[in-house]
């Protein structure tokens, strides 16, 4: 099989994307997609993978697909370059997790570490639905039929593209070189792998209420960042500060640029020498806050203007999705043959497999006409 370069990545459709999705996959998603080195890119709206953990409110999941579909494409995922497809548009996905579901064991799945947390975090642990437990299959499913070598995510899906490794390996060892083997491509700062939270909290999250969205305007996005949690031992301008797991610092390093200094903030050249001084003392919250505001709205300010264009198209967003599913539906059929000619389950385009059954009742046949034969023969004598 050639090894063609192929990405393929997507996100739950559950809400708007927020500033951790954009500095933590969106944006390379976009430059891998600039890049040239791709022969294939495939972005996937995950609709039924959400539906695994919404499936009371498929309302919620149905709004998501365009605001997901908005956000990508005001980031500059180009559907000219990459394909923008639904999930649920591709039933080569459930067949190919269907065989997938064999070759996994349900102790790994209950080991999986992203799980477990989602399951604490939604007070699942007493009563799991099985398709939220089956996910990662699915999702190697995802990964595999579109013959992936690379999947840029973020930290969190490790234990996904681990486990699509594991499946992808056992496949090929039971029936044969057949599925492409997959990476996980990290985002190349530390900072921008788990953007914190707001509120300082772990993990930037819908549900934790402590997001900045892609499109959130300039108002909303200094007001948030005036709540934001800075150093706590940080109470006078005069008090040494600290700048590691300090969220504030912590999106200045995935966001503020050299340039942005000279534009924004003069007195200093660049990110270290601002937190030198904030380190030293004499550098106030407030100042490095409002700073902070005016580099994120300098970054969103071009995909808020794209994304207030293409809201005044919704139909032309729906067409990319619909064209674009048809696309990755094409590129997972010629996987699924592949699959189920390695499974011996392709009955019905493999010529030599009618043959040789013709042959073999034939000679079924022949061996009882001749046997009859000579029973008839052997009575008469
Ligand atoms: N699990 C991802 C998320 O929670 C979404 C996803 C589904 C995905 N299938 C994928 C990501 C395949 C990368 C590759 O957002």
């Amino acid at each position: 099989m050639e090894q063609k370069k192929i990405f393929m990545t997507g996100d739950r459709p559950t809400g708007k994307l927020h500033i951790g999705h954009y500095v933590g996959a969106i944006k390379r998603r976009v430059e891998l997609q600039n890049s040239g080195l791709y022969d294939e890119c495939y972005v996937m709206i995950a609709d039924t993978q959400a539906l695994t953990d919404y499936y009371d409110n498929p309302d919620k999941i149905r709004e998501s697909v365009v605001e997901v579909a908005l956000d990508y494409l005001s980031c500059g995922v180009d559907p000219d370059k990459s394909v923008i497809f639904v999930q649920s548009r591709i039933p080569e996905l459930f067949e190919l997790t269907c065989y997938f579901l064999d070759l996994v064991t349900l102790s790994r799945l209950e080991r999986n570490p992203t799980v477990k947390s989602e399951m604490r975090q939604k007070g699942m642990e007493e009563s799991i639905p099985v398709g939220f437990l089956c996910y990662p299959v699915s999702q190697a499913a995802d990964i595999t039929a579109f013959d992936a070598d690379t999947v840029p995510a973020g930290e969190d899906q490790a234990p996904m593209v681990e486990q699509c490794q594991e499946i992808v390996h056992k496949f090929n060892s039971l029936y044969g070189e057949t599925l492409a083997m997959p990476h996980l491509l990290l985002p190349e700062k530390d900072s921008c792998k788990r953007l914190p939270g707001l509120d300082g909290k772990a993990k930037m999250s819908k549900s934790l209420n402590n997001c900045i969205y892609l499109s959130d305007d300039e108002r909303t996005v200094e007001k948030k960042v005036m709540t934001m949690f800075t150093d706590p031992t940080h109470l006078t301008i005069e008090d040494k500060g600290h700048t590691e797991n300090n969220p504030v610092f912590i999106y200045l390093e995935a966001f503020a640029k050299d340039e942005h200094f000279a534009r924004f903030y003069p007195q200093y050249p660049n990110l270290e020498a601002l937190e030198r001084k904030y380190r030293e003392g004499g550098l106030g919250d407030v100042e490095v806050k409002k700073f902070l505001a005016k580099v994120i709205n300098d970054v969103l300010d071009p995909i808020r203007k794209r994304r207030h264009e293409l809201e005044n198209d919704i139909p032309a967003v729906y067409k990319i999705l619909e064209e674009g599913s048809l696309k990755a539906r094409e590129k997972a059929m010629q996987t699924l043959r592949r699959v189920r000619r390695a499974l011996k389950i392709n009955y019905f385009e493999d010529k030599k497999l009618i043959e040789k059954q013709v042959k073999r009742f034939r000679k079924q046949h022949q061996d009882e006409e001749n046997l009859r034969a000579y029973l008839a023969k052997q009575k008469k004598n």
